[in-house]
């Protein structure tokens, strides 16, 4: 009994994070066989979160191969650290302690958020940044509140304006930021910024678990010998049967 409740225990932050508080998720609708939108979303993590966050746990060489890079290409438009070697893992030279003074809480490393969050929860965060003045970088979050993240892509998606609604809560009038509306300035338009960070979420989906795609394929040729074994297994039991029957 008191094991059932150690794990039911343990499932609690699971079902907080799954449910990413009350406010619904955007589906991510990635597609982690598409090399050409893992090739861009590596192209947008290196340009603008490899500064902040590392992905420490996956070398340059790996995601170049994996993704068809060729890796003349990577070293010289994607590697921005001129002391990395291809075949070094991906970090960053960013002083923790000093990166927690900056934004309140060291930026985290990315191999795996996109296995503990799940991609619809990149997905609509990266999406979901509002101008806040009362925040210290100017810029809150719908579904991270007061995060200590800036808004690394504003030069793409332009200032988000926030978009209010006057809601009930606890019995009493409150507006409450419901959605984001770009004001225009970026460099992208509003679906070619979901696309770009369909992209985006992809390579991080693709980082948490580089060998998804050849685990499934394998697993289908798996399923196939079986399939052919039991057929060769039944031919045998009918070969060894025929004259006992
Ligand atoms: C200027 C530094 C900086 C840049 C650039 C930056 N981030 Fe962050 N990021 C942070 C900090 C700091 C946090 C921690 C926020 C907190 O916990 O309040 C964070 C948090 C996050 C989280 C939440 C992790 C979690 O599970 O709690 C994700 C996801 C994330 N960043 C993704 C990105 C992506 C994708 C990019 C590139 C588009 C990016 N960040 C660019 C500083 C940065």
């Amino acid at each position: 009994m008191k094991k059932l409740f150690v794990f039911l225990f343990a499932l609690l932050p699971a079902i907080g994070f799954a449910a990413g508080g009350n406010f619904a998720l955007d589906k991510a609708n990635n597609d982690i066989r598409d090399h050409a939108s893992l090739q861009r979303g590596a192209q947008t993590f290196m340009n603008y979160c490899f500064g902040c966050h590392a992905t420490q746990y996956q070398r340059y060489e790996r995601v170049a191969t994996d993704l068809g890079i060729p890796l003349d290409l990577m070293r010289e438009n994607l590697m921005f650290d001129s002391s990395a070697a291809i075949g070094d893992l991906m970090t960053n030279n960013i002083p923790e302690k000093d990166a927690a003074k900056w934004f309140g809480t060291a930026p985290p490393d990315l191999t795996l958020t996109a296995r503990v969050r799940g991609v619809d929860w990149l997905y609509t965060y990266l999406r979901s940044f509002y101008e806040d003045p009362s925040r210290p970088f100017g810029v809150n979050n719908i579904i991270f509140p007061s995060v200590g993240m800036p808004h690394a892509l504003e030069e793409l998606q332009g200032v988000p304006k926030p978009v209010y609604e006057t809601t009930l809560v606890d019995g009493e009038e409150q507006r409450v930021v419901v959605g984001v509306k770009a004001d225009g300035t970026g460099e992208l338009s509003q679906s070619e910024y979901d696309d770009a960070i369909r992209d985006l979420v992809n390579f991080l989906e693709y980082a948490g678990d580089p060998v998804q795609v050849e685990r499934e394929q394998m697993g289908l040729w798996a399923l196939l010998f079986l399939l052919v074994f039991t057929g060769v297994a039944f031919l045998l039991y009918k070969e060894y049967w025929r004259d006992i029957h």
